[in-house]
């Protein structure tokens, strides 16, 4: 079958073991499902494989991306969980030190089928295009357990979103507008901070920028580059949510002296939970609130979008289509 994987790595050109071509038909084990992929989207964590963070020699060729939506066996229109858990594993998923994602250790959604086990399918609203879908399984799930599990934000708080341009960071923007927050964005880039307030957010800075007010959680995805800034930015007792370091994941200043004594929590967060992607999904349907796509390229041409990616230049999420 079509698929787009991962046939070597390298730190410095991601992009040379990328492969557009054909892999074999998927074999569902017993209690899993197969889905059709219409969609699926692009996330950092795809690069990242190509760099050799996080997936093994050992596991290549791999299909690469996280994110899928599509139909089941049935017909059924799906959403695709990502965080494959082991089978004897009861509770929430992202803490089982067994689990991995899917294109880590089970092949990925970038091609024209994947199986995942029968839990890992999420029903997809009608309201829901199948490009709008296949961004909610890494980047939105993240940004919703960021906010309103991990952040315990509520309506009516503050919050501050670094790096307003990434795949996380617009999903941020958006749902903490969605759920009444206050929302502050930074992005290195004029131009992305103006999309920042159109998405949403109520005042764009300049990254390292002070702050009109010091903020109840800060949404970190960015790391080296913009954590003292982060932690300078929070109230006492605030909180500063981490699931990502774009930037770099050694500091220069971890800031120990102002966490102690301004009382901060800081928080790692990683994907989430399937009932918390079937609560995203329910959001968006019941709200209108839809995420932003950059731009939906044929996934025959995947490699384009990877591209954008490594430079920089996405405001919003990469799709790939079966269907352009
Ligand atoms: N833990 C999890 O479950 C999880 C899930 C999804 C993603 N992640 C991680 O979260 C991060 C973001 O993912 P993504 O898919 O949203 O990636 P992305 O779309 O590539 O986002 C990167 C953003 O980071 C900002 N940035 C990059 N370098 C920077 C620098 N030197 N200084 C300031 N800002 C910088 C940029 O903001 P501006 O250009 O606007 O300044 C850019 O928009 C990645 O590291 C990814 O691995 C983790």
């Amino acid at each position: 079958m079509f698929a787009v994987y991962a046939d070597s790595f390298s730190a410095d050109d991601p992009l040379s073991g990328l492969v557009v071509g054909e892999r074999p038909e998927p074999e569902a084990p017993d209690g899993w499902a197969t889905v059709t992929v219409r969609a699926a989207s692009l996330n950092h964590h795809d690069l990242w494989s190509l760099r050799g963070v996080g997936l093994k020699e050992e596991s290549l060729p791999m299909i690469l991306g996280c994110d899928a939506a599509g139909h089941d066996e049935d017909g059924n229109e799906v959403v695709v969980h990502a965080v494959v858990s082991d089978p004897s594993w009861a509770g929430d998923e992202t803490l089982d030190p067994k689990r991995s994602l899917l294109s880590e250790r089970h092949q990925g959604t970038f091609a024209e089928r994947v199986v995942v086990p029968r839990r890992n399918v999420v029903p997809k609203p009608e309201s829901l295009s199948f490009e709008e879908a296949a961004c909610l399984p890494t980047a939105w799930l993240t940004a919703y357990r960021m906010l309103f599990t991990q952040g315990g934000l509520k309506a009516g708080d503050s919050v501050l979103v670094q790096g307003a341009g990434g795949g996380v960071a617009t999903a941020l923007i958006i749902l903490a507008r969605a759920g009444g927050l206050r929302v502050f964005a930074t992005s290195r880039d004029e131009a992305k901070r103006a999309r920042a307030l159109e998405i949403g957010a109520h005042e764009a800075l300049e990254s390292g920028a002070r702050l009109p007010s010091k903020v109840d959680a800060v949404m970190e995805t960015v790391g080296r580059a913009t954590w003292s800034h982060s932690i300078r930015s929070l109230r006492p007792g605030g909180t500063i949510v981490v699931s990502g370091t774009t930037s770099g994941p050694n500091v220069d200043d971890a800031e120990l002296t102002r966490i102690f004594f301004l009382q901060l929590r800081v928080i790692g967060s990683t994907m989430g939970t399937r009932d918390e992607l079937a609560s995203l999904v329910t959001l968006l349907d019941a709200t209108g609130t839809r995420p932003l796509i950059d731009r939906t390229l044929d996934m025959s041409k995947a490699p384009e979008g990877f591209a954008a990616m490594a430079e920089g230049d996405v405001f919003g999420k990469v799709v790939f289509s079966r269907d352009a």
